[in-house]
C-alpha cells in the first residue's frame, strides 16, 4: 500500500500478487464494507460494476464462505452504469449481474435496481434517467441533498473511464447522465461524478492487464494533479476511495 503522502491515486491502494488473490481479497474487503456498514444501518445500498472484471468477485461470493457472512437480504444492489442494450443482452450489466449473482442468490427483484426496467420497457434515455433519479431518491443523502451509496464497486477501463465516465465526459453534474462510449454498445447511462463523490466507499478494482493505464494515472497525477485529464481525477475528494490492484507494488 502506498504511504498517503507519496500516494498520487490519494487514499488507500491495496496491491495483490495476481488476479486471482484480488479476487479474494476484494470479496473479504466487500464482505467487511456491508458487516460494518449493517452495524450502523438495516441495508446496505450498493452500486455494481459493469464490464468482465466484477465476474470472479461474483463468482467467489457465491462460495458458502459467503453465504454465512454477508447477509444478503440486507443488500440493496444498483449500478454504477448500464449499457443501452436489451436487458437480456450479453452485455447488459443488469444481465451480467442477474446470471452470474442475483439468480444464484435467489434476490427478489425488490432488491435489485437495474438502470432499465425489467422486464423491457423501451424508453430513452431521458426517461430512463429521470426513472433512476427518482430511485435514487431513496437512499440516504448528505447535506448536499445527494444520494449517498454505502458502497460503489468500479472498474476502470483501458482509457481509464471509470463507470460510463468517459475521458471528456464527466461534466454532467446530474445524478445520472447520458454518456457514449468510444467503442460498441455506445449509448450509455452511469452515475455522475458528483454520486460517485458522495459514496461512503469506492471500490476500484483493477487486474493486472490495467496496470498501464494505472500507473499513468498516477504518474500524470503526480505532475498535474488538478487538471482533470482522467475520470477519476474528479473524484479526487473521494476520502472513501480505495483502490484494489491486481499486481504487486
Ligand atoms: C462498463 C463498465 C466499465 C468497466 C470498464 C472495465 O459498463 O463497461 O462499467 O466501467 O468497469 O470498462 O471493464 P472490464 O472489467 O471488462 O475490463
Amino acid at each position: 500500500m502506498y504511504p498517503n503522502a507519496m500516494n498520487p491515486l490519494f487514499n488507500k491502494v491495496f496491491h495483490y500478487a495476481d488476479n486471482a488473490t484480488l479476487t479474494t481479497g476484494v470479496a473479504l474487503r466487500f464482505s467487511e464494507i456491508i458487516h460494518l456498514t449493517l452495524q450502523e444501518k438495516a441495508l446496505v445500498n450498493l452500486a455494481l460494476s459493469g464490464g468482465q472484471t466484477p465476474l470472479a468477485l461474483y463468482q467467489e461470493l457465491l462460495k458458502n464462505h459467503y453465504e454465512r457472512t454477508i447477509d444478503w437480504q440486507a443488500l440493496h444492489f444498483y449500478f454504477g452504469d448500464e449499457r443501452l442494450v436489451p436487458v437480456n443482452a450479453a452485455e447488459s450489466n443488469f444481465y451480467q449481474a442477474q446470471t452470474a449473482l442475483f439468480v444464484h442468490k435467489n434476490l427478489p427483484a425488490t432488491q435489485i435496481f437495474p438502470m432499465q426496467p425489467y422486464p423491457e420497457v423501451p424508453a430513452d434515455s431521458s426517461v430512463l434517467i429521470r426513472r433512476y433519479h427518482n430511485l435514487l431518491k431513496d437512499l440516504p443523502s448528505n447535506n448536499a441533498n445527494l444520494p449517498v451509496f454505502d458502497l460503489i464497486l468500479l472498474g476502470i477501463g483501458q482509457d481509464g473511464h471509470i463507470a460510463s465516465l468517459f475521458p471528456g465526459q464527466t461534466a454532467c453534474d446530474s445524478w445520472v447522465c447520458a454518456t457514449e462510449a468510444p467503442q460498441a454498445p455506445k449509448a450509455r447511462l452511469t452515475l455522475s461524478a458528483p454520486i460517485i463523490r458522495a459514496a461512503k466507499k469506492v471500490v476500484i478494482l483493477a487486474g493486472a492487464e490495467k496496470q498501464a493505464i494505472v500507473e499513468k494515472i498516477a504518474a500524470k497525477r503526480r505532475l498535474t494533479p488538478t487538471i482533470p485529464d482522467y475520470p477519476v481525477d474528479v473524484l479526487v475528494n473521494a476520502t472513501a476511495l480505495e483502490w484494489h490492484l491486481g499486481w504487486p507494488s
